[in-house]
């Protein structure tokens, strides 16, 4: 039984898994203070993690009827991410494993995501995982369920996530923006605007920075009324081509490797369109339920299971890191 807290960005997490990858508790607080500024403010985050994770954590473990003492191991995000709110995660795991002298796991966010999948009833490797949210967007080859995945592409500016978040912004949506654009898109035509789709980068490789600019001169174009009369269309023709990128290096990663086998992973993998178009793309296909996909702890304690963990007091001085080079 492994209790995991996760606190790389906006969201205060805490989960319990069980030893099969049963789900037991997921408790999600969503701070939704940084809409006012129109993205995450480190620090007001950090704080907020502050106040709110002994709560999140009482709750977890009420929820799953369970105590300190039932606890074999506890599990932390210790990166990627802002480098404040992690470190609010991992000094409060650390105190509590400390507390009871248990084994605490220091995960990878990214294996989480991959992990996400690893829930009961597990999705088996080996898969394609298409990895998807604010700050990342790659394709993996996970040949097992360890943090030791194969990149076969990722992102050479913005991460999908971030094109949805600032597509919206220009739109004046709120954030983050990729429920919001998605939302808006359902009433809108997608083949209104043709907008790039990167097909022209090599490889695997992603990139949304063309399609940024593509969205910020359309909008210029039409004129302040235009643009707001056409809103829906707008939404729909941008979402349609980010979904268009992310599919077609789907559809050309399955074939370079020769899998059958797809899943996704990261907050966009709770967008509608691309769950839809996903599940057409290979034989087998999984993707977690959203609340799974955007950022939880559940998907924490799930890859927790398949990493070494430090036994106390090993962990003690145990550190956040804030980038990804892991992975890359
Ligand atoms: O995985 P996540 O919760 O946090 C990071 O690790 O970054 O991903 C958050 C990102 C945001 O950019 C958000 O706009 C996007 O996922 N997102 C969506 C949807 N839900 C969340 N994008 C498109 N459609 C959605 N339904
Ligand atoms: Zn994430």
């Amino acid at each position: 039984m492994i209790l995991a807290i996760e606190t790389s960005c906006d969201d205060t997490c805490a989960a319990v898994v069980g030893a099969e990858g049963e789900l037991l508790a997921n408790v999600i607080s969503s701070q939704g203070i940084h809409d006012r500024y129109g993205g995450v403010v480190p620090e007001v985050a950090s704080r907020h993690h502050l106040e709110l994770l002994p709560a999140v954590v009482d709750d977890a473990l009420a929820r799953a009827g369970v105590g300190l003492g039932d606890l074999d191991a506890l599990a932390v995000t210790q990166g990627p991410g802002l480098v404040g709110a992690l470190l609010v995660g991992v000094a409060s795991a650390k105190a509590l494993a400390a507390a009871r002298e248990l084994p605490l796991v220091p995960v990878d966010h990214l294996h989480g995501h991959v992990a996400a999948n690893f829930l009961a009833p597990s999705f088996e490797p080996p898969f394609l995982c298409l990895l998807a949210s604010g700050g990342h967007t790659l394709l993996a080859e996970v040949r097992d369920h360890g943090p030791d995945f194969g990149v076969l592409g990722t992102t050479l500016d913005d991460a999908a996530g971030e094109a949805f978040d600032k597509g919206a912004r220009l739109l004046g949506l709120g954030f983050p923006g990729g429920p919001e654009l998605s939302r808006l898109a359902v009433e809108g035509d997608p083949h209104a605007f043709a907008f790039p789709t990167g097909r022209g980068v090599a490889g695997l490789d992603f990139s949304f920075a063309g399609l940024k600019t593509a969205l910020l001169y359309k909008v210029r174009d039409l004129g302040e009324d235009e643009a707001r009369a056409r809103r829906a269309d707008l939404a729909a023709s941008y979402e349609h081509a980010i979904v268009e990128a992310l599919v077609d290096r789907v559809a050309r990663g399955l074939e370079q490797t020769g899998l059958d086998r797809l899943a996704l992973g990261g907050g966009v993998a709770a967008n509608r369109l691309l769950r839809e178009r996903a599940a057409g793309l290979a034989p087998h296909v999984h993707v977690p339920a959203p609340e799974l996909c955007t950022d939880n702890a559940a998907m924490i304690a799930s890859a927790a299971r398949f990493v070494d963990p430090l036994p106390y007091p090993a962990y003690v001085g145990l550190d956040a890191y804030a980038t990804g080079e892991r992975a890359l």
